[in-house]
């Protein structure tokens, strides 16, 4: 019984939605949008913001496979990030690591070099957040950001993730450890702000 009851609120993660905000507009991610999205793959800075650890040049042709098949995927969401203003995919945001039993997911989000720090890389999270908890139905949402990322924590703040606590040395970077911090936002917080807390420092945008 509680089987049914709990198959019948499954999140359908084979729908892949579009969502328009602002700024930016969220849609499945295609094999095309390799091309705009290689620099990710391709940056230095890029790997290190996202621990990306790559043995030699990444492979395309492996790359297009990988968003080629995103649209097949039942039990993650994987989402281009187009910019309105010019029309270019700049990026991708994705929940993924999706755990039915206790209804949770992670979320990840990476934007090309040369379009951080313009707000849409808050804007493409707070879309795909709010998916995830007024259509998916999620309850909690979380991610890690490591402690040389201000950046990223400070946009994932302001759409509501709260920091919980310390993976330390999480992350070994041309011979550093970096401690990693995990943070969440779970559906009744969203549900009170939607994505716009009040936090210090920060109005609503
Ligand atoms: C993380 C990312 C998605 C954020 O998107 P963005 O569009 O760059 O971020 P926004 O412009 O929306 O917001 C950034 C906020 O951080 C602030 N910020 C920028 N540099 C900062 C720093 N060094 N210290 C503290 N805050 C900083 C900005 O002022 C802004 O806050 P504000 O609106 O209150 O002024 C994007 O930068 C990105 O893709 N970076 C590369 C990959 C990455 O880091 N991915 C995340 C891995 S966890």
């Amino acid at each position: 019984m509680a089987d049914h009851v709990r198959s019948a609120s499954r999140p359908d993660f084979r729908t892949k939605p579009s969502l328009r905000g602002e700024q930016v507009l969220l849609r499945p991610v295609t094999a095309d949008d390799v091309p705009a999205l290689m620099p990710m793959f391709l940056d230095e800075e890029a790997s290190r913001l996202t621990g990306s650890h790559h043995d030699g040049a990444p492979d395309e042709g492996r790359i297009r496979a990988w968003y080629g098949s995103r649209q097949e995927q039942d039990d993650r969401l994987d989402l281009a990030v187009i910019e309105h203003g010019s029309g270019n995919v700049i990026g991708e945001a994705v929940l993924n690591e999706w755990d039915p039993d206790n209804e949770s997911c992670s979320f990840r989000i990476c934007l090309v070099p040369g379009t951080y720090g313009t707000g849409l890389g808050t804007e493409a999270t707070r879309l795909i957040i709010g998916y995830g908890f007024e259509e998916l139905r999620l309850h909690r949402i979380s991610l890690e950001v490591y402690a040389f990322n201000p950046r990223a924590r400070r946009a994932y703040e302001k759409v509501g993730f709260v920091a919980e606590g310390v993976l330390r040395d999480a992350l070994l970077w041309d011979g550093r450890r970096v401690d990693t911090t995990v943070m969440s936002i779970l559906a009744p917080e969203w549900f009170q702000h939607r994505g716009r807390p009040r936090i210090s420092g920060h109005t609503s945008a």
